[in-house]
């Protein structure tokens, strides 16, 4: 799709079915348009709308909010979440206030120097404020990006981000009009937070349906791309069943990492190390194959594969304080990690 078609095509919808009776639409007030961006910026419109005209009646001025105190900043923005917000929002009214003469500057570059005023942030104040041809990219515009041009990747990642930045720019109408400006950018919004929604996009209204990526190709649900998952690490061990009749033996494990102070198996890294637990235990030589299991913990994947000997021979009372021979019937009593509980669940059955 040519940028052209794009924006024409995005200017017209919002025309006749975009957000025109927003609190901070239809006007120019740069002060009001940046109280509403800012409240925005993490809070849906609903959240906002209330918060927006309590502030704008106590804080008429860009000038009154500067020479409140904090605190009374604070007290009003109690409930809007994320307060460095609003720390960043008293700060920002000072420098307007005391360094630009109560106006706020008029281009992107000036407009991002300020507290609490990122890039895209900036450009949506110059474009609705000022009519500036700025581009806003924020996590509205990135999913309808991902999705009406097939961008790949997670848009969290910087060069995915930078990409998208880029496609944002090349898109921009060129300015004939501040009008079209401001649809331009808030139809950038509207798209993105009542059609092109997360969840179920409504692709049946959307202007750009027969030629979005994601909508052809049936890839909303995959478009944008989620974070990735971080792949993690596997670890394996060998799990030692000694059996002496119908007990089982059990080792304390040390009081810190996993499965600390919990009753588990005796381990070893490797089958060989096994045998030598076993052997040491007064097991047979011989150990038997289980079924493999596996048990994912946050940090890592631990692959567990169990063998099963009988001890013979060995005093039962051989076990130390950190061991214990307990029957089968009764491991309900002692503090068993869950997968080894489930294969000594599955033995049960088939042992007694
Ligand atoms: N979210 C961020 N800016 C917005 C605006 N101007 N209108 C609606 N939602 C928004």
């Amino acid at each position: 799709m040519l940028a052209t078609d794009f924006s024409a095509r995005l200017i017209a919808w919002q025309r006749t079915h975009g957000r025109h009776d927003l609190p901070w639409q239809n006007t120019r007030d740069a002060y009001r348009i940046w109280l509403s961006e800012i409240m925005l910026q993490q809070t849906q419109v609903s959240t906002v709308i209330p918060y927006y005209a309590r502030f704008l009646e106590r804080f008429p001025t860009v000038t009154m909010l500067a020479d409140a105190p904090v605190d009374d900043v604070m007290a009003l923005w109690a409930g809007l979440g994320y307060y460095s917000r609003a720390c960043n929002l008293h700060r920002c009214a000072q420098v307007v206030a005391h360094e630009y003469g109560g106006a706020f500057p008029q281009t992107v570059d000036a407009l991002a120097e300020l507290p609490g005023i990122g890039r895209s942030t900036a450009a949506a104040i110059a474009s609705f404020a000022f009519g500036v041809r700025a581009t806003i990219l924020d996590g509205n515009v990135k999913r309808v990006l991902a999705r009406v041009f097939g961008v790949e990747g997670f848009p969290g990642e910087k060069r995915v981000e930078n990409a998208m930045w880029t496609l944002a720019e090349s898109l921009l109408p060129d300015a004939a009009n501040k009008d079209e400006v401001t649809a331009y950018t808030q139809g950038l919004m509207d798209l993105g937070a009542t059609l092109c929604v997360r969840g179920r996009p409504d692709c049946a209204r959307c202007p750009f349906a027969p030629d979005c990526v994601a909508n052809v190709e049936g890839r909303q649900r995959e478009l944008p791309a989620a974070r990735p998952r971080k792949a993690v690490p596997t670890r394996k061990t060998w799990m030692l069943v000694l059996k002496d009749g119908d007990s089982i033996l059990l080792e304390k494990r040390p009081p810190t990492g996993i499965w600390g102070g919990l009753w588990s198996l005796p381990e070893a890294a490797d089958e060989a190390a096994l045998a030598a637990v076993a052997h040491s235990l007064g097991g047979d030589a011989q150990l038997q194959r289980l079924a493999p299991l596996s048990h994912t913990f946050t940090h890592f994947k631990l692959d567990i594969e169990p063998r099963l000997g009988e001890a013979r021979g060995a005093p039962r009372e051989a076990a130390s304080a950190e061991t214990v021979w307990a029957p089968l019937a009764r491991i309900d009593s002692y503090g068993v990690p869950a997968p080894v509980r489930k294969l000594l669940d599955a033995l049960t059955g088939s042992l007694i």
